[in-house]
């Protein structure tokens, strides 16, 4: 599985912590979108790259990162086909896979430490959607919400 992560300016450390937590998968590969450096980037922006890499079929899933991770998953979820989950806890990550099966993982890097950070991505990473019939159906009535 390939997954992007991308972050602006507030939330550099966070993509550190993140990118480090994936190596321990191994049949993960992670690409770093950036940004880089502590300049101020614009969120939409870095949005954008992450999930036009997983429209394109170039990534599986995404990691975004902004200082609350409100202004990020608020702009992936814009765009057509993404289902970002805004998650500061380990419960909520998990229910984003199974019931939502969400395809973009927001945090705020000035929200959330490195310790809670990690084990947020590893429940995300490790759970799958649960396929349930109910889930199946709130998710195609969800997705048919970016036709109106
Ligand atoms: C940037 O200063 C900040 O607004 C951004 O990282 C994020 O918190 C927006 O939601």
């Amino acid at each position: 599985m390939k997954i992007c992560v991308g972050c602006d300016h507030g939330a550099i450390e966070l993509k550190k912590t993140v990118l480090a937590v994936l190596q321990e998968f191994p049949d993960i590969e992670a690409e770093d979108a950036g940004t880089y450096s502590g300049e101020s980037v614009d969120y939409p922006d870095i949005a954008q790259m992450v999930c036009g890499k997983i429209i394109s079929g170039e990534a599986d899933r995404g990691i975004v990162l902004c200082g609350t991770g409100i202004g990020i998953s608020i702009a992936a979820n814009k765009i057509k086909g993404i289902r970002a989950a805004l998650c500061h806890d380990v419960f909520s990550a998990r229910m984003s896979r199974e019931h939502n099966d969400a395809n973009v993982l927001a945090m705020g890097g000035r929200v959330i430490g490195a310790g809670p950070a990690g084990e947020i991505v590893r429940a995300w990473i490790s759970t799958e959607f649960s396929n349930g019939e109910r889930h199946i159906r709130r998710i195609e009535k969800m997705m048919a919400l970016e036709n109106k």
